[in-house]
């Protein structure tokens, strides 16, 4: 098969597949996804997607059914029934359940299960990327995975029109658990993690409720940590980021790659041996992992 899908026991293409109108999905987005890279036949860094998959299920309540194994067969299952296995994507949405709108949780509603996995190359490793910024206009549940994606779309979409690859969002003000006040920091891209390389020292946004906890983001830090590249988990400003030796823009489907330019100006390109070191290691693991 080109591609193959999967929704509450029937597989089929993606083309083919149907979802009843009162899957939850299309009224509310109430539902959660995931999205993992799989090479060689060998999916990547499942887990750690499942992980984060299960959390997210669990911060907006919704029950779901299936066992880490379900998902793994099902999964492994659609991957098997396609031609090509080489590079392929892996995608899987929960939602609350089929019933008629309102808003509310419905009673006794099972929660419905969406995967499809379709080949997908990863490219432009070398090419690095054009940046907008855009006001991170999101609400406080960023580390949730929710399919209900309007203020990224946005996001994406004046990247686009901007000519632009991907859109860094910049929160005006926001407040940690703590109290602590920040201002016209970076969060994250529309999509992807953002993170600076400034004199020899990887900086990323900090986890907590104001970014998606990226899988990339994470293995990123785990080999700087292994490789004696300092780690600092802390926001960054606008002019920090302007300033930045390199820009890095990770992601499953991105793996890592820098920036060139920010809203016009050109940023980064001043340790590109360091990124290469990173981006390189990145690589290898995940040929690793696959082998
Ligand atoms: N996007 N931040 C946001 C808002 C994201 O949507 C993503 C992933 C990331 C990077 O997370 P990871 O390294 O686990 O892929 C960060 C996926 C790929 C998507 O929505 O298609």
């Amino acid at each position: 098969m080109k591609n193959a899908a999967y929704y509450n026991g029937t597989i089929s293409t993606i083309e083919e597949i149907r979802i009843p109108l009162e899957d939850r999905a299309v009224y509310f987005g109430d539902g959660v996804y995931d999205v993992a890279f799989c090479h060689n036949g060998k999916p990547f860094l499942i887990d750690e997607h499942f992980d984060r998959f299960y959390n997210s299920c669990r911060l907006i309540r919704i029950d779901f059914p299936y066992t880490r194994e379900e998902l793994r067969n099902i999964i492994g299952e659609l991957i098997s029934r396609l031609d090509d296995r080489e590079d392929v994507l892996i995608y899987w949405q929960a939602s609350r359940g089929t019933a008629p709108r309102n808003h509310p949780f419905p009673k006794d509603a099972r929660a419905n299960l969406l995967v499809y996995v379709k080949p997908k190359k990863i490219t432009k490793l070398d090419e690095p990327m054009k940046l907008c910024t855009v006001d991170d206009i999101r609400y406080e549940m960023c580390n949730v995975k929710t399919i209900n994606l309007i203020p990224n779309i946005l996001a994406a979409q004046t990247a686009v029109d901007r000519g632009c690859d991907e859109a860094v969002q910049i929160r005006r003000r926001l407040f940690e658990d703590d109290g602590t006040e920040y201002r016209d920091v970076i969060t994250e891209g529309a999509h992807t993690n953002i993170s600076v390389l400034k004199d020899g020292v990887f900086v990323t946004a900090p986890l907590g409720r104001f970014i998606l906890p990226g899988i990339a983001r994470k293995h990123l830090i785990e080999l700087c940590r292994a490789n004696g590249i300092e780690v600092l988990e802390r926001y960054i400003t606008r002019g920090e980021l302007m300033d930045a030796d390199e820009v890095l823009v990770s992601s499953t489907t991105t793996l890592v790659r820098r920036a060139c330019e920010i809203d016009g100006k050109p940023v980064g390109g001043r340790d590109t041996e360091l990124f290469d070191r990173l981006q390189r290691l990145y690589i290898d693991k995940l040929d690793r992992d696959c082998m």
